[in-house]
């Protein structure tokens, strides 16, 4: 049997046109979207929009982006402003988000637009991908947005639309060539709206667990439609075990309400970041180490996923709590949100607080 694509008929893989209609319909609002009626009116989306709003895309859902995307706007409306903050600011408003990388190089990327670029984001998908942060998927992504450069834009909620309409035998991961090259002969004049469609579509009627075939505009060339389940498309990749490492997470409250924070350490996971006293994380926790003598409480267990493991934290609490050694400071209770806390500390808070 060949394995990659099922080829139902010669010719294009799906109407593009049936697409872009229904786009039309049903575009959902996001507030870094040209909606289709005025974009094709002539209005162009801001590059530093839908760049930002990508860049959070990868790391959350279009809910939660929202907010951080209105958060980060507002408080800095232009590149220049993005890449005039200070790093600490950006990782702040970034916490929660996840893989901080990704801020360190969006301040990075505004400050090589705002300072060598005089403000203004390449045009072409190739120049994008100079940029730092800026992958092959979000360079496709604003320069089809942007500027309707007729390039495939593959995200996840694509692999899962064409891995469907093409029942590719393989996942996504390995046809993605083949993915590449039939998008690349559909791609329509409105590259943009095209690559927002599909996004959309996938996002909708087309989504990981569910589907809407009966109100899809790709149904009639649909090699899935007709299967009990059309969600066992995407194939799914063999798991790739992930290891689970643990350890302790030490929550000092003074007497006052306030929380010892520390700043992680320059290199690593969440490097810079700021967290609780935490031991090492290892296959194996070992007893507490615990940074003053007290009475210390087990709180309670948190586990967070990371990309490369899944951590097991034991959560231990200390009231009345003593000014510990080392480098840190009392957060007060009320200013504990404005803190660059990922989540994982987020979790160890919420568990000591409850
Ligand atoms: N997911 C990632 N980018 C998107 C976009 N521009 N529109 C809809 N969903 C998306």
């Amino acid at each position: 049997m060949t394995q990659g694509m099922f080829v139902k008929k010669t010719g294009p893989a799906f109407s593009a046109e049936a697409l872009l209609e229904w786009y039309d319909r049903h575009a959902r609002s996001l507030p870094w979207r040209v909606m289709p009626a005025a974009r094709r009116a002539g209005e162009k989306p801001d590059p530093y929009r839908v760049w930002l709003s990508e860049i959070m895309l990868q790391q959350t859902t279009i809910v939660a982006a929202r907010d951080y995307f209105l958060d980060f706007t507002r408080r800095w409306p232009s590149v220049a402003d993005l890449a005039a903050a200070p790093l600490d600011d950006v990782l702040a408003r970034w916490a929660g988000l996840g893989y901080y990388a990704r801020a360190r190089n969006l301040h990075a990327a505004a400050k090589v637009v705002t300072e060598k670029l005089g403000g203004v984001f390449p045009e072409t998908s190739a120049e994008l991908e100079t940029l730092p942060g800026i992958g092959p998927y979000t360079a496709a992504a604003i320069a089809a947005i942007c500027h309707d450069e007729r390039v495939p834009v593959i995200d996840g909620n694509v692999e899962r639309v064409l891995s469907r309409v093409l029942r590719l035998e393989n996942p996504p991961r390995e046809a993605k060539p083949e993915l590449r090259k039939v998008l690349a002969g559909i791609v329509p004049e409105r590259a943009g709206d095209f690559a927002q469609a599909l996004m959309d579509l996938g996002a909708t009627l087309c989504a990981p667990r569910s589907t809407a075939c009966a109100l899809c505009p790709l149904q009639p060339d649909c090699a899935a439609t007709d299967l009990p389940d059309p969600t066992v498309y995407p194939r799914k990749p063999e798991k790739a075990e992930r290891p689970t490492r643990r350890g302790h997470a030490y929550v000092l409250i003074r007497n006052d309400g306030a929380i010892w924070l520390v700043q992680r350490p320059d290199k690593g996971l969440l490097a810079k970041m700021t967290g609780v006293p935490v031991s090492e994380w290892a296959a194996a926790s070992g007893a507490p180490d615990y940074p003053v003598a007290g009475d210390w409480r087990k709180a309670g267990e948190v586990v967070h996923v990371f990309t490369h493991f899944r951590l097991e934290l034991a959560v231990w609490v200390l009231g009345d709590a003593p000014d510990p050694a080392g480098k840190g400071w009392w957060s007060p209770p009320g200013q504990l949100g404005d803190e660059a806390l990922p989540s994982v500390f987020r979790k160890v808070l919420a568990s000591a607080l409850a």
